[in-house]
């Protein structure tokens, strides 16, 4: 933990939305003291057919939430219309910046609207109606966020599938949800990756998908794909033909915007359901104070689409509140470690959102990357998705931001939609590694082991969240008791975040990490029980156990532990085997980074893994392996000590 305060410069502040710490606690405490006058002008922001009835009904024991009960409205309308109508269609919407350095295209709010309405139209035309499941399998490209907003636009339920995703997992998740259609692209570029094979993993996919009817496809590369007569078709061809207007669905705040599927601690993923009016709401306004937003401001956030960072902050977020948000379809490294800060360069970016682990990864390139380009259009600077680190905090603050942009650390997750603990860039003093305070309207609580609130400060323990904002999850999808079980029952009254958080003598927070099998690596979310289960799928495996160690890059990396059957030998092949099958399950992202064969894994005599043991090991840290003696065999701990990698 660092101690030192970073306070926003005046010139910072005095354009800034929120310019001094009084105006945050002033509107913090009246946003607690009444949640609903608070809540029920911010939303205003968006344009409502029917204003609500009720701003907020909840009962954290039965998991049942809601917001804004009664309004009705439509997402694609107001990210679209709304700014069209208001004579703002020839503003840029989105400038996209293609994986090769030669390709970048722009679209105004007027051209993504009439992509919009006739993708629309196209979708109804293949028998998609409102509340039908829509899976959306693609690399970044513009057709992603239009397929996505043409989807809220006749009130269908998209559910974006990453793109590094293998044909198993595309297939789990679209049978989970009963997808009527899938979206994809003939191949994908990425990086080096020229030939990422999406269309045959969409092939691999629907081999066993009933409910899929049809595959549109969109012509990314021109590479030769195979052809299903009847149940394909190529987007440009139904474009060419669709109707230009396409009236938007008036949709109830409480009816399902998107299913996004997230690791948890189980194998099976979870879907995790957002619904409109609540979820619009709180993007928008999240978008706007976090990141200071201001009218014509370039804003361009490095997630990928495919996570919840890239539906909130590149596509709902920012477009409902008319900004200008650049979309990425490549890495950081290619063609060299330089890109980022090219692009910041030529597109003059303001607002720059990335991950840690993109920060560490190009810090340790060194500065000539960064020194070669301009990057005097930057005012602000943030980071998701894993706990950022002194020494890369300050690489961003100093040769990245030249020590004049604040530094927003948004801490959030994929179940609660928008970020809720962050600093607000004018005003609130940061101090490296910490998230520091919550957003309006959010009362965070640190709980101990049985459930009770802990006070004061300088405490730790699990972060939980005490009552619901608008952007918060309603539900997994086709699974309300497992929604009620993982959130709300293990400390019952309280929304339970997974993760373990301090709160110092300031009261800010420092967000510790996963409290549960979850593990963060390169800012992914992954379950170890997913990846154990692909490794067990391998040749030869009779058991495995996954621990996270830390990674330089990755911020997490992946250690497995795996017994072999009896008689077979670890070798190359055995272990090449597991790559595969894991890549086959999950995707490469999922890969364990280090693989240590051993002749049993340490149980309890109740047959539990003391996963503690194991952690230990893969961190080198032999002198705390702690109390051994409940293990149901201790001799083990010798060999697996001996064998660390
Ligand atoms: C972690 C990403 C520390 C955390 C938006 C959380 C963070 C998980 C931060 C959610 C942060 C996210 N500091 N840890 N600023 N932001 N996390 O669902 O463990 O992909 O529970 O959502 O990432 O990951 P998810």
């Amino acid at each position: 933990m660092s101690d030192k305060l970073f306070s926003p410069s005046k010139e910072f502040s005095r354009k800034a939305r929120i310019s001094q710490m009084e105006r945050y606690w002033e509107i913090y405490n009246r946003s607690i003291k009444n949640p609903e006058a608070f809540w029920g002008e911010v939303a205003k922001r968006i344009n409502w057919v029917k204003k609500w009835d009720k701003v907020r009904e909840y009962d954290f024991v039965e998991a049942k939430i809601k917001w804004f009960e009664g309004g009705t409205l439509n997402a694609s309308f107001n990210c679209l219309d709304r700014h069209v109508e208001a004579g703002f269609g020839d503003q840029i919407a989105l400038i996209w910046e293609g994986n090769d350095p030669s390709k970048s295209t722009t679209f105004t709010y007027a051209q993504l609207l009439e992509k919009v309405q006739k993708f629309s139209n196209v979708l109804k035309n293949l028998g998609v109606k409102k509340g039908d499941r829509v899976c959306l399998y693609m690399q970044m490209i513009p057709e992603l966020p239009i397929a996505m907003l043409s989807c809220a636009r006749i009130g269908a339920i998209h559910s974006v599938v990453f793109g590094a995703f293998s044909a198993d997992s595309l297939r789990e998740r679209i049978n989970d949800s009963t997808c009527k259609i899938l979206i994809t692209q003939d191949t994908g570029v990425r990086g080096i990756k020229n030939d990422i094979p999406m269309k045959a993993n969409a092939d691999k996919a629907t081999a066993k998908t009933p409910s899929i009817k049809h595959v549109v496809v969109v012509k990314r590369t021109g590479e030769i794909v195979n052809f299903e007569e009847n149940r394909d078709i190529w987007w440009h061809d139904e474009m060419e033909k669709a109707e230009p207007k396409c009236e938007p669905e008036i949709m109830g705040a409480e009816d399902p915007l998107f299913i996004l599927y997230t690791s948890g601690s189980t194998g099976k993923p979870k879907g995790v359901l957002h619904t409109t009016g609540g979820y619009l709401v709180y993007t928008s306004y999240t978008h706007e104070m976090v990141f200071d937003y201001h009218e014509n401001d370039i804003y361009w956030c490095t997630a990928d689409i495919g996570w919840i960072t890239g539906h909130s902050y590149i596509v709902y977020g920012p477009m409902a509140n008319r900004a200008v948000t650049v979309m990425f379809e490549g890495v950081p490294n290619y063609p060299d470690y330089g890109r980022f800060w090219e692009i910041v360069d030529k597109h003059k970016v303001n607002i720059f959102y990335t991950a840690p682990t993109a920060l560490r990864a190009l810090m340790k390139e060194g500065d000539d990357w960064v020194n070669r380009n301009n990057l005097s259009t930057l005012r602000l600077l943030g980071t998701v998705g894993e706990p950022i680190k002194e020494p890369e905090w300050l690489w961003y603050y100093n040769k990245i931001g030249k020590s004049k942009c604040p530094v927003v650390d948004t801490w959030w997750q994929t179940e609660t939609g928008g970020i809720l603990i962050t600093p607000l860039p004018g005003s609130t003093p940061l101090k490296p590694g910490s998230a520091t305070l919550p957003f309006f309207g959010i009362e965070p609580v640190l709980l101990s082991e049985d459930g009770k609130e802990i006070d004061g400060n300088n405490v730790s323990g699990f972060l939980a969240i005490k009552a619901p904002w608008p952007g918060i999850m309603r539900t997994l999808y086709g699974d309300h008791k497992r929604f009620r079980n993982t959130y709300f029952s293990q400390c019952p009254g309280y929304y339970f975040t997974g993760d373990g958080a301090s709160r110092d003598e300031d009261g800010y927070y420092w967000i510790t990490g996963r409290v549960d099998d979850v593990l963060n690596v390169s800012g992914h979310r992954i379950g170890t029980a997913e990846i154990e289960g692909g490794i067990g799928k391998a040749n030869g495996v009779a058991e495995a156990a996954v621990v996270a160690y830390p990674h330089d890059i990755k911020g997490q990396g992946i250690y497995a532990f795996v017994t072999l059957m009896t008689g077979v030998q670890p070798d190359e092949a055995i272990r090449r085997g597991i790559l595969e099958m894991v890549t086959k399950e999950i995707g490469p992202h999922a890969k364990p980074d280090k693989i240590q064969f051993t002749p049993a894994l340490p149980k309890t005599r109740s047959g539990k893994i003391m996963r503690r043991i194991l952690r230990k090991i893969s961190e080198n840290d032999i002198e705390h392996l702690g109390d051994t003696s409940t293990l149901a065999d201790p001799s083990i701990i010798d060999a697996l000590v001996d064998g660390r990698i």
